[in-house]
């Protein structure tokens, strides 16, 4: 008989399809079960559209709707008490009658956090919470992010060689294998922005998007102070939304914004940093991919500002170079597997 927490894992991996697509927005699945019978299951699809549970509650087949006054949810988050872009979902659960609901994690935000769950406590509805909670939050770890620090996720990105090298300086150095490169492509779908400093774009002249993979391409941000990105290079091809931080060129732009920075001498040398991060936070970006080079992974460590880092590290030596960031004594090493013959490692803040 399946206990509590595989019916959470089955919301975990639903609320998993949500990734790419409804950050800032939590991801979370939704599973309705009767006498060991899933009835319906659903997640949120898109930012600003249904919920999960609401998605679960429309998937159950017409003739079982009854059974939902006898039925259990499950849901990876606790149900939205308030009216967003959609109405709370707690209303729909007691205007359904559902007599018990199981939740992995409560709302992060203080100020709402389980204040659904006492509502549905007060209209007799049995609720248990906390089920795999560490898994909960460590799969929404973006929007834990975005509610409690009020910023973007940041999450820092490189490849490297055996011996700790980003690659030979002034030429684009090819350092993993095409099937990193594609998990790349889905890093940055997940992500809502992609950032690179101005050596990088103009050495490696990326393209910055995710041909690779399926799902909406993120927003590409390059540092170019001195405008010295050639008007020819990729990221200012006009083909998706880009921000430049830097002088405006010369062109019709329809998807490129530039943006002047304007000088905090109080923050020395990163005060782009705080700039680019107020911003992020105006245009609702609740991810960003930080793809290097070594300066700029550097200043966010330098500012102790970073929330996770993740490695492609290949089997191949350099033997010079530039050298990789030294991850902080504070990093926590989450996650290691092998994507063709590179390890791919995934750490988070304790
Ligand atoms: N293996 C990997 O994962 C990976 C990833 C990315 C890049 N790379 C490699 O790394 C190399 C580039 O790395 P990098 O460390 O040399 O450079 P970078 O981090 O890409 O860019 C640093 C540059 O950005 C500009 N910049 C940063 N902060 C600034 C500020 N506050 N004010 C003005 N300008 C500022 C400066 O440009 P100026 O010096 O031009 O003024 C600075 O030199 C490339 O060769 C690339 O191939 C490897």
């Amino acid at each position: 008989m399946p206990a509590a927490e595989d019916y959470i894992r089955r919301c975990f991996t639903l609320a998993r399809l949500g990734a790419g697509y409804v950050s800032p927005n939590p991801m979370v699945g939704a599973v309705i079960v009767y006498e060991d019978r899933i009835l319906g299951e659903g997640w949120h699809q898109r930012y600003g559209e249904a919920h999960a549970e609401v998605n679960a509650i429309t998937s159950v087949k017409p003739v079982e709707r009854p059974l939902l006054r006898r039925a259990t949810l499950y849901c990876s988050l606790e149900p939205c008490a308030h009216h967003g872009k959609t109405p709370p979902c707690v209303d729909l659960l007691l205007k359904e009658e559902i007599p018990e609901v199981v939740v992995s994690n409560t709302d992060p935000n203080p100020l709402v956090s389980g204040k659904s769950l006492a509502r549905l406590r007060a209209a007799g509805v049995r609720v248990r919470t906390g089920v795999l909670e560490r898994e909960g939050r460590y799969l929404n770890r973006a929007f834990f992010t975005w509610i409690l620090q009020r910023r973007s996720h940041i999450i820092l990105k490189w490849a490297q060689s055996a011996d700790g090298f980003l690659g030979r300086p002034g030429e684009r150095t090819p350092i993993t294998s095409p099937l990193a490169q594609r998990l790349t492509h889905r890093w940055r779908t997940e992500a809502d922005a992609v950032l690179v400093g101005t050596r990088t774009a103009v050495v490696d002249n990326p393209r910055l998007d995710n041909r690779h993979y399926f799902g909406p391409p993120p927003l590409r941000i390059a540092l170019d102070f001195e405008g010295k990105l050639l008007l020819s290079a990729h990221l200012l091809d006009d083909s998706q939304p880009t921000w430049i931080l830097g002088p405006e060129r010369p062109g019709r732009w329809k998807n490129t914004y530039f943006w002047h920075v304007p000088a905090r001498q109080a923050e020395g040398r990163r005060w782009w940093i705080s700039f680019l991060l107020e911003k992020l936070r105006e245009a609702e970006k609740g991810i960003l991919l930080v793809e290097g080079g070594a300066d700029i992974l550097r200043q966010f460590f330098e500012l102790d500002c970073w929330d996770e880092i993740r490695v492609l590290q290949s089997p191949f030596y350099l033997h010079h170079g530039i050298e990789a960031p030294r991850l902080p004594e504070i990093a926590v090493l989450q996650e290691e597997w092998r994507v063709g013959n590179d390890i791919v490692r995934l750490w988070t803040r304790p």
